[in-house]
Parts: structure tokens; C-alpha cells; sequence
């Protein structure tokens, strides 16, 4: 059953207030959004992984604004009460004007709800333009795919020390900065567990583990149709519902909403 209101940036921090876990499910266009719609999934998130999974590219670094806004749009046709998210692709937002112009146009002509970007320290400037002009920002730390060529492999991200006590510090001046909602991808879930319990934001988990406020994957990974080998972090959701996509989005968000996904087989330490 869908959400009889729009959800809103409140309605997500009233959800992390009240221990209610949010579900997050990628979609690149209306059909997938219908159905996503048609459960009680919350937010949407055009994810620049569009990349991969429909266009057949290596990595997510050659998705353009173009083509970020194309999907948005067909993905806002046919959202109804869903909070949408477009990912700002690389280089779209590497100064605040930049990140401004394009954002404007993702909100605007795509008619997103709210944008994600990549980074910490080096993206606050940017996060507090964003949202000082009224711009709702998804923040994106840990394994940050559109930095795939100089991490040099997508690996898990703050396993050392200084590396998890540098997210932690980044997930902070984010929070300070003005982002609304944190992804968390790719991190041992202690970390995520610390983070999520820092801070007054919600977190959105990706091989993240259970204590995040919430929980992303890639639709075709929760379909088990993307091409090669499931990352980790997913779950095949359709194996258990006996082909039906509708069955397979409704029984993710059950999972995420009690907290049977993700389990330690889907998480780091
Ligand atoms: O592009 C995407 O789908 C994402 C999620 C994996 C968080 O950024």
C-alpha cells in the first residue's frame, strides 16, 4: 500500500526520531516507479549507477546531466508521493556555482525533491550553498563510485582508524553544513552504527549494516538481474516471490521496515 501524503524532509527526520526505518530504492524510469510506488517505499533515488545497469558502462563517471535529467523526468512522471532523489553526476557540481546551475536544473526541469552528491570535507562549501538557497541535499560518504579511478577499486572504506574517524568527522560538518540525509556506502557497520548515532540526520545504508535509519540498493540487484556477480550488500528479493516484481519491492521494504535486512552476511565488520 502507498503513502497517502507526500514524503517530505521532515517526515524522514520524524522517522528517525520515532526508530522507523526509511526504504530506499533506486529507479531510472515510470514503470519501475510505479511499482516502487505502489509499495510503501518512501524515497526513490535516480542513482547515477544508470550507468552500469542500464547504459552498460564501466563505472558511473561518464553519466551526464543530460541523461541524469532525462531519467529524472520520466521517473517524476510517474512518482506520486515517493521523495526523489537525483544523483548530481561527476563534475556536475566541482564548484558551488556549478553545483548550483545544475541542481537548479535537476530540481526545475527534472522536478526532483532533493539532490545527492559525493564527498566530504571538500564538498561543504557547496552542501551550504545548496542548501542555503533551498536545495534539500543527500550527502554520499565511504565508497564514492564516481571517485572509482583514483580509490583504484570499489572497496570498503574505513576499516583503519584514521579513515573511519575521518568519515565520522566528515559526516558531522555535512550534517553542520546543512545536508538532510547521509549515504553511507561500503562501511564497516560499527562505523555506520556511530555515525547513524552522531548524528541528527538520517542515515541511508548500502553494505552499510542494519543500524543505518535506512537502507538503499539498486533495483536490478534486488531483481538479480544486473548482469556478473550480486554485490554482498544485496539481496535477491524476487528468488522468494515467486516472479513477481510488485512481491519483491514489497518484501524489501518489509525487510528493511523490521530490520530482518541487512543481515551480517550482507555487511562488513
Ligand atoms: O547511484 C546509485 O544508485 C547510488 C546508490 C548505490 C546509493 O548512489
Amino acid at each position: 500500500m502507498n503513502h497517502d501524503s507526500l514524503i517530505t524532509v521532515t517526515k524522514l527526520l520524524q522517522m528517525k526520531q520515532a526508530a522507523e526505518k526509511i526504504s530506499v530504492l533506486t529507479s531510472y524510469d515510470a514503470s519501475f516507479t510505479t511499482l516502487i510506488e505502489n509499495s510503501s517505499c518512501e524515497v526513490i533515488l535516480v542513482g547515477d549507477s544508470l550507468g552500469m545497469v542500464v547504459q552498460g558502462k564501466e563505472s558511473t563517471v561518464p553519466v551526464t546531466m543530460t541523461e541524469m535529467l532525462y531519467h529524472t523526468t520520466m521517473v517524476r512522471r510517474s512518482s506520486e508521493n515517493c521523495l526523489v532523489i537525483a544523483d548530481m553526476p561527476f563534475l556536475s557540481y566541482s564548484t558551488k556555482e556549478l553545483a548550483l546551475k545544475n541542481a537548479g536544473k535537476l530540481m526545475k526541469l527534472g522536478g526532483a525533491h532533493m539532490v545527492k552528491l559525493e564527498g566530504g570535507a571538500i564538498r561543504l562549501e557547496t552542501v551550504k550553498a545548496l542548501s542555503d538557497n533551498s536545495i534539500p541535499v543527500c550527502a554520499h560518504l565511504g565508497l564514492l563510485p564516481q571517485s572509482i579511478h583514483k580509490l583504484g577499486g570499489y572497496k570498503v572504506q574505513g576499516r583503519d582508524d584514521s579513515q573511519a574517524s575521518s568519515i565520522l568527522d566528515d559526516a558531522l560538518a555535512l550534517q553542520r553544513a546543512g545536508a538532510d540525509l547521509l549515504v553511507l556506502e561500503c562501511v564497516p557497520a560499527p562505523l555506520a552504527a556511530k555515525i547513524t548515532n552522531s548524528l541528527e540526520i538520517p542515515t541511508i545504508g548500502i553494505g552499510a549494516g542494519v543500524e543505518c535509519d535506512g537502507q538503499v540498493l539498486v533495483i536490478y540487484d534486488m531483481l538479480g538481474i544486473t548482469p556478473g556477480k550480486r554485490p554482498r550488500f544485496s539481496k535477491d528479493f524476487l528468488l522468494e516471490s515467486n516472479g513477481s516484481i510488485q512481491t519483491a519491492i514489497n518484501n524489501y521494504v518489509s525487510a528493511v521496515r523490521d530490520g530482518s535486512f541487512p543481515t551480517l552476511e550482507h555487511s562488513y565488520k
